[in-house]
């Protein structure tokens, strides 16, 4: 019964409500239905369209436009038939499938840690900033930078094997299978002259940073992006059949060693930048130049087979900045030429050439 009172009288006061004040209120509402559809059409928009939103802990980086005048790899069916043509097609296979032959469980000989050269040559060097071997051939014979030697495109090749793929013995140089991957290889940089400047050739160099790249950071990065497919402890995952892997390991005892291409930070945050995590593109980047710094920090701050390099570098001017190991001609640490910031070093180095000569 009380009840009732109250709500005939909460009727009657609303009723007593002066007309403009009705119309006020439903002005207003108008006001807030069209502000919100407004807004909720420009957070519906996805994430990269959206302007000056950025996530702290997920910044995603622009997209770049990839120029016409790229490099593009030869089309796979233009590998002429006969024997030229099967060659070409058996380095192709080589360096796609490697372990298959050279691994630990290989069918040639038993020398390499398990890797195949397209884990790091994608696409079978094919790929623009994907490490590709585009310029190789036509760059070659050239002098070492490591031993002041000129050097030969099959001994290039037995690097890799001897530091990447840290064979413990290298193919035969006039062998079958070392000609077949420079068949595919000279097919591949066909059209490529000497000293060409080419857009996307091997890796691409990135933009300095100020300061030091940081293994801790670079560990966030790794467990968000990276361990889900080549493990917690960067041991990678092997196939079924042991023989190759689905996702390569990045450090421990089956990865490259200290003296690979891919243990300077220069080169890795280069190749991971464009590559990784699987899929990235040049043209889409997941990882915004920082991150690529720091996840590389990260992965070489872990441990992997040690080659000998003390025969290395004879010429200390020609050695790269980033590489981890003394001796230097100039003063810097160790750790700054590993994890940088590599602008002083590399003023510091271009001051000792121009002096010298
Ligand atoms: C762990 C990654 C990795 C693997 C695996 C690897 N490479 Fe490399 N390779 C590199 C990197 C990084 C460079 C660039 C090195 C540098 O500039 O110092 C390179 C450079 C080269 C070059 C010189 C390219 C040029 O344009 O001068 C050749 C040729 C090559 N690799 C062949 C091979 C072959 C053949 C295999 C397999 C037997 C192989 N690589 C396996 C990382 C790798
Ligand atoms: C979706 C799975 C996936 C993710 C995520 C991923 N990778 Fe990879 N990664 C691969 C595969 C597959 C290859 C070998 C590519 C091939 O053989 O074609 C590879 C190759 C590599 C290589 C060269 C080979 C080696 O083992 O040294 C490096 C270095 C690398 N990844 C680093 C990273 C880093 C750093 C991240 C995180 C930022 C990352 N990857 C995220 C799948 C992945």
């Amino acid at each position: 019964m009380k009840d009732q009172q109250k709500d005939v009288r909460l009727v009657k006061s609303a009723g007593s409500m002066p007309r403009y004040a009705i119309y006020c209120i439903l002005i207003g509402l108008t006001g807030v239905i069209i502000t919100f559809i407004a807004l909720s059409h420009e957070l519906g928009k996805p994430l990269v369209k959206r302007k000056g939103i950025e996530l702290k802990s997920n910044l995603i980086p622009a997209s770049r436009p990839v120029p016409a005048n790229a490099w593009k790899a030869p089309a796979e069916n233009t590998i002429p038939a006969g024997k030229a043509g099967d060659a070409i097609r058996y380095g192709r296979e080589l360096l796609a499938h490697t372990a298959k032959y050279f691994g630990p469980k290989g069918t040639i000989a038993v020398i390499s840690n398990g890797m195949n050269c397209q884990n790091c040559h994608l696409d079978a060097g094919k790929k623009i900033f994907g490490n590709n071997y585009a310029s190789f051939i036509s760059s070659y014979p050239k002098r070492s930078n490591r031993s002041g030697r000129i050097t030969l495109p099959a001994e290039r090749i037995t690097e890799c094997f001897e530091r990447s793929l840290a064979a413990i013995k290298t193919p035969d140089t006039s062998g079958k299978e070392i000609k077949a991957m420079l068949a595919y290889m000279s097919w591949l940089g066909q059209n490529v002259k000497k000293g060409q400047n080419l857009f996307g050739n091997a890796t691409e160099k990135l933009a300095f940073m100020n300061h030091a790249a940081d293994p801790v950071k670079g560990k966030s990065v790794f467990l968000a992006k990276c361990q889900k497919c080549h493990g917690v402890s960067g041991e990678g995952l092997l196939a079924a059949d042991k023989v190759t892997y689905i996702y390569p390991p990045l450090w421990g005892k089956h990865s490259y060693n200290d003296g690979a291409g891919m243990y300077r930070l220069i080169n890795f945050a280069g190749f991971v930048k464009n590559n990784m995590p699987y899929g990235s593109t040049y043209q889409n980047p997941q990882l915004t130049d920082e991150e690529a710094w720091n996840v590389s920090a990260f992965v070489n701050s872990q441990p992997r087979p040690h080659k000998d390099q003390r025969m290395d570098w004879n010429d200390l001017k020609k050695k790269p900045i980033d590489f981890p190991f003394g001796p230097y001609l100039d003063t810097f640490s160790e750790k700054q030429h590993k994890y940088g910031p590599y602008k002083p070093i590399k003023e510091a180095q271009k001051a000792l050439i121009d002096k010298k000569s």
